[in-house]
């Protein structure tokens, strides 16, 4: 642990060591026609085509690899692993665990749609349902990790988990020698802070910007007062992944080393989300289209200058088919059935 934060460089070093040959080194692609919407040059980090389809598993396999090393010296493994998450975080975690043999428990809420529960399952992890409220959640989770002597692996707030994300940094850096900006989605802000450990100890000039849906803003808020301030009341968004608030230790280095928050509103998401499909061919979900949506909203363009090389982290592809009514038809076409 650095004196500062509570990760540093040399946490992200050896998270990348200890989990490169199990994750895929994600492309970079660029678009022309992004370009010339955004008037600049952009490359997009693609981890929707990571493991488990997030960044989320870089997290989660160095979490459970620090657990592995940790307990008592002797190559014990921990008995189980908890979390609350019902989107990426939890399938992420249940696929690592299952490549240890540790058995995996997911705090998930009832009313969560059954796609993201199967998708659960199907990495192995057991399902314990909960009521939509954070009580509930916590409250599960504490039961279950009684019952189970399982060790909790926070989606955001934990160090291992922060210092797992910083990888994608260390490969951005490498793929974008020019690159000027990172574009990092945000909801917790441990996938940022380890971004923002690792871009700041290397190359000190590049900036590390958030992005945000305004209906979940609590990360503008919280630099715009100088102090954590969650969102008032659950989120309502279409970006699932960016529904937490940031948390006590993300915020510092948040508060430090990010250099900017944009936020970006619902039809702005949408329209990214639709339009990284229909130009780029990825399969992103609306989370990772809040980087795209950042990077061509006004504001964006007045604060940044435009001979900035710009990479956008598309974070994660893991779309519910089912919620696809939103899409925007051409004028006078009817919606198709999907
Ligand atoms: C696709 C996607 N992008 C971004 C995020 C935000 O990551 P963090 O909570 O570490 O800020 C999440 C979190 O679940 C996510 O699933």
């Amino acid at each position: 642990m650095c004196s500062q934060y509570c990760i540093s460089l040399a946490d992200v070093k050896k998270a990348h060591s200890d989990i490169e040959d199990l994750i895929h080194v994600t492309p970079i692609l660029t678009s022309s026609i992004l370009n010339q919407l955004a008037g600049r040059k952009l490359f997009f980090k693609c981890e929707l085509f990571q493991k488990t389809g997030s960044f989320k598993i870089r997290g989660a396999l160095n979490a459970i690899r620090n657990l592995t090393s940790n307990t008592s010296g002797d190559g014990e493994k921990p008995k189980a692993v908890v979390t609350h998450s019902s989107g990426n975080h939890g399938q992420a975690l249940s696929y690592a665990a299952r490549l240890e043999g540790i058995p995996a428990y997911v705090v998930v809420p009832r009313t969560a749609p059954s796609c993201k529960k199967s998708a659960i399952q199907g990495y192995g992890a057991t399902i314990v349902d909960c009521e939509p409220n954070d009580e509930s959640r916590t409250a599960v989770a504490a039961r279950i990790m009684k019952q189970t002597e399982g060790t909790l692996v926070h989606p955001n707030q934990s160090p291992a988990v922060m210092a797992g994300h910083g990888t994608i940094a260390l490969e951005v850096l490498e793929q974008v020698p020019t690159v000027d900006a990172l574009v990092v989605p945000i909801g917790g802000g441990g996938m940022i802070s380890g971004i923002a450990i690792t871009v700041k100890a290397l190359r000190p000039e590049v900036k590390v910007y958030a992005a945000e849906p305004c209906n979940a803003d609590d990360c503008f808020q919280s630099k715009l007062k100088g102090e954590i301030t969650p969102n008032p009341s659950p989120p309502v968004t279409i970006a699932d992944g960016l529904k937490s608030s940031i948390g006590p230790y993300t915020w510092p280095i948040i508060r430090d080393l990010v250099d900017e928050v944009f936020t970006v509103t619902e039809d702005e998401i949408k329209h990214a989300t639709q339009l990284t499909w229909e130009r780029m061919k990825l399969l992103i979900e609306p989370s990772a289209a809040v980087g795209v949506a950042a990077v061509l909203a006004e504001r964006f363009q007045k604060v940044v200058p435009a001979t900035q090389d710009i990479c956008v982290v598309l974070s994660g592809g893991n779309v519910d088919l089912t919620s696809l009514r939103w899409l925007k038809q051409p004028e006078g076409e009817q919606a198709c059935a999907l």
